[in-house]
């Protein structure tokens, strides 16, 4: 077993009993260590950020996210109002469609950084697969990716092998009801066999298209698969799905920009803006 860590806290029993209860699914925001066995109760120990560990039982991690000070991911708060327009360079085509700059290109760039940062140090030496989802996906795909090479090199003792393949997601048509995805585009899936998958996808919304499309990639039997989504929106009809790696939680309102679109407008636009009403109106489809 490995080595515990010196400075360990513990959660209280009185917490542990209270939340385990709690409907919330699994959440990620701490890294696992190691598992250990205490009488019948397992305790997970954790490795949070800044230096900090912690002894959590198994349940109680669910409920990480409650807490702000476990918090490893980046929310947007649901009362925040963004960057005015006029702060920004937005092409004169969108400047009436837009409410506010929801995220500037350059905080996507940094946190993305981040992203690939985190990516290349559990997945180091192991050869990966990029599978971007597009359209919405190709912007971050193409960042993450950037940056994933530059820490290849310069790195000189650990590397990331990546290959690359790109999928599109149907719904069946004049079938939504059943909310069924077909995939198409890419390769041949079946090449994902036995490979290490990243997933990369602009939006995680309610979380049903990811849901499904795991599903699919298992059937593919890949040796693992890791889901990387820029954004998370916060849905109150959401599954509970939540990516491995997350850039942004967002609250529930229509972004565009960054490949994000509208109709297939916006994706020729840096930022990620909140769209208004007068630019839903526009660019609706005509029934
Ligand atoms: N913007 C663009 N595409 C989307 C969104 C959004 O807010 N939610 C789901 N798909
Ligand atoms: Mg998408």
């Amino acid at each position: 077993m490995k080595k515990l860590p010196d400075h360990l806290e513990f959660m209280v029993s009185e917490t542990y009993r209270y939340f385990s209860h709690s409907p919330l699914r699994e959440q990620k925001y701490a890294s696992l260590y190691s598992t250990i066995n205490v009488g019948e109760q397992p305790l997970q120990i954790l490795q949070l950020s800044g230096r900090r560990w912690l002894a959590i039982a198994q349940c109680v991690s669910r409920i990480l996210e409650q807490y702000d000070e476990f918090k490893l991911h980046f929310e947007i708060s649901d009362d925040y109002t963004g960057y005015a327009l006029s702060n920004f360079c937005i092409p004169r085509h969108y400047e009436g469609d837009l409410e506010n700059v929801l995220i500037p290109w350059g905080l996507i760039q940094d946190r993305t950084e981040r992203l690939a940062r985190d990516i290349f140090h559990e997945i180091k030496d192991e050869p990966l697969t990029a599978l971007c989802v597009l359209k919405g996906g190709y912007r971050f795909y193409t960042d993450l990716l950037d940056k994933l090479t530059t820490l290849n090199r310069f790195h000189a003792s650990v590397s990331v092998p990546l290959h690359v393949d790109f999928i599109r997601l149907k719904s069946y048509e004049n079938d939504d009801s059943t909310g069924k995805i077909r995939v198409i585009g890419g390769d041949n899936l079946n090449n994902l066999r036995n490979r290490n998958v990243l997933v990369v996808e602009d939006i995680i919304d309610t979380g049903r298209t990811m849901e499904r499309l795991l599903a699919i990639l298992k059937e593919h039997e890949p040796k693992s698969v890791k889901v990387a989504s820029l954004l998370v929106k916060r849905r109150p009809d959401s599954t509970g799905y939540r990516p491995d790696y997350c850039g942004f939680e967002v609250p529930d309102r229509f972004v565009v920009g960054y490949a994000l679109d509208y109709n297939e407008y916006f994706r020729d636009l840096n930022h990620i803006c909140v769209i208004n009403d007068s630019g839903k109106e526009k660019y609706k489809i005509p029934l």
